[in-house]
Formats: C-alpha cells, sequence, structure tokens
C-alpha cells in the first residue's frame, strides 16, 4: 500500500489516484526539531519508517550519524535522492521494522515519527522487540503517533492508538516509558479531506461503521477549515512518547 503511493499509483481497486502524500511536508517535523534542540538525541540515530527521509535529513544536517529504513524500496529512493539535494549523508535502508535483523546493539536513539500507528498489534510486539535488540544500553525510543485529542477541533483521520496498547507494548518488551502525553504532527490535507461517500462502494462495505463515521466527521471540519489554511498544513493530534531500553 505505502509503495504504490509513494508511486502516485491507486491504493485500492477503484481508487483514484493519491493526490499527495499526507506526511509530506517537505521539511523536518517540527516537534522532532524542537527534540533535537533541547538534546534529546544522542549517539547513533534510527528513524525507522523513515518515509521520503526529511527528518532523518535534518538531524543529518545537524551532525548525527543517521540510519534510516522504511518498507518501501520506493521512499528510500527517493528520499536518497533528497539527501544527495541537501548534501548530507544519512545510511539508508529497505527493511521491515517487524522483522529488524542485522542491526544488533547499534543504535543510542530511535525515532519513530508515525509508525508505530500503521502496525497491527502483531506486528508491534515484534516491532519493539526488534528495537530492544537493536539498540544499546540506555537507548531512547521518541515515539510519534496518532491520538484520539483533537487540535482546535481537527480530529486523527483514523483511528487513534490507545495510550493502554502503547504502554503495554513498550513495557512487555524491555522499555519503561518516561512520558506520554500530546503533541501534534504537521501534515497536508492530500486524501484527509475526502469524503467517505466516494469512495468505491466495494471498499466502503470492508470499513467498520465507526471507520466511516471518523471519515466523515474529518472530510466534514476539513472541507470547513481547509480554505483558511496556509500551504494547506494541518497540525493533527498525536501521542508522543520517550521511552528507555531497560538493561
Ligand atoms: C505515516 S508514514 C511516516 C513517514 C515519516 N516517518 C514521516 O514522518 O514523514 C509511515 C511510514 O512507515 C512505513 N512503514 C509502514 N509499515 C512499515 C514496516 N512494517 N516496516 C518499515 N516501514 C514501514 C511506510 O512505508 C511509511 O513510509
Amino acid at each position: 500500500m505505502f509503495d504504490k503511493l509513494y508511486r502516485g499509483e491507486p491504493t485500492f481497486d477503484g481508487a483514484p489516484p493519491p493526490t499527495g502524500i499526507p506526511w509530506d511536508v517537505g521539511q523536518a517535523q517540527p516537534r522532532l526539531m524542537e527534540l533535537e534542540a533541547l538534546g534529546g538525541i544522542t549517539g547513533e540515530v534510527l528513524d525507522i519508517g523513515c518515509g521520503l527521509g526529511d527528518n532523518a535529513i535534518f538531524l543529518a544536517s545537524r551532525g548525527y550519524s543517521v540510519t534510516a529504513l522504511d518498507g518501501s524500496a520506493t521512499a528510500i529512493e527517493r528520499a536518497r535522492g533528497r539527501a544527495a539535494a541537501a548534501g548530507v549523508d544519512v545510511a539508508f535502508g529497505v527493511a521491515d521494522a517487524t522483522d529488524l535483523t542485522g542491526y544488533d546493539g547499534r543504535f543510542d536513539t530511535v525515532i519513530d515519527s508515525a509508525l508505530y500507528h500503521c502496525l497491527d498489534d502483531d506486528g508491534r510486539r515484534s516491532y519493539a522487540a526488534g528495537l530492544y535488540r537493536a539498540t544499546r544500553s540506555g537507548a531512547r525510543w521518541h515515539l510519534f503517533c496518532f491520538s484520539d485529542g483533537n487540535v482546535n477541533g481537527v480530529l486523527a483521520p483514523r483511528a487513534e492508538v490507545p495510550e493502554q496498547n502503547i504502554r503495554d507494548t513498550l513495557t512487555a518488551n524491555g522499555w519503561r516509558i518516561d512520558f506520554l502525553g500530546p503533541t501534534t504532527y504537521l501534515a497536508n490535507t492530500s486524501s484527509f479531506a475526502g469524503d467517505p461517500n466516494n469512495l468505491p462502494e466495494q471498499l466502503r462495505r470492508q470499513l467498520p461503521p465507526e471507520q466511516l463515521e471518523l471519515m466523515q466527521e474529518v472530510a466534514k471540519r476539513f472541507a470547513a477549515i481547509v480554505p483558511l489554511l496556509d500551504d494547506d498544513r494541518v497540525h493533527l493530534p498525536f501521542t508522543v512518547v520517550h521511552a528507555v531500553r531497560v538493561d
């Protein structure tokens, strides 16, 4: 699904080609930049589910040694192009976050900018365990994912991750949560603002009623605010987690 989106192809049968990539804002996430400025990034960095690479490129430009991995080969190819244009070195690679091998004991800081909520429960458990193996003593994991909050009335466009899910998954796999709280994530409105009534009937029938209801509410709110936005950008409600690897 993600690779098709990065190639600009319909992500399911009967869908129109995507109008954009909602998380492609052409810059690092503002909350990640603040975290870096406040000293939250140390040592060898892993940006997992790096997408088009803007967070990794920002950190490399600040002098960090960064490995950036994603399951989509197209995303990684495009991210390499962006890093070359920015004149920075990032060790990009294609990898499945739920089956992370070959990186044992490598990293001191992990950045997860909107990956965790893409995984199902089994995937989240394997991912958390894999990150434990891939990190060193005292490593920190900064995780950003959809929340059930709202930012001045803007809702997350898909199901949020319950706090208890994060707590259970991380603590069961060797991570201690030092902080969990609300934050925001910068996105553009492409493919969030669409009315779910325009989806192919076959797809609509597969979606749970509460998901359709949420999509309708999100589309209604976005329709009202899109004409007011600068550069089509919107701040989405997220949760941020700062966790430490327990030895
Ligand atoms: C919402 S995007 C966020 C991209 C980027 N971190 C950002 O904030 O701009 C989620 C990314 O996770 C990647 N992804 C999803 N499942 C994955 C998996 N199992 N292993 C590795 N990457 C995955 C997708 O290809 C996509 O690039």
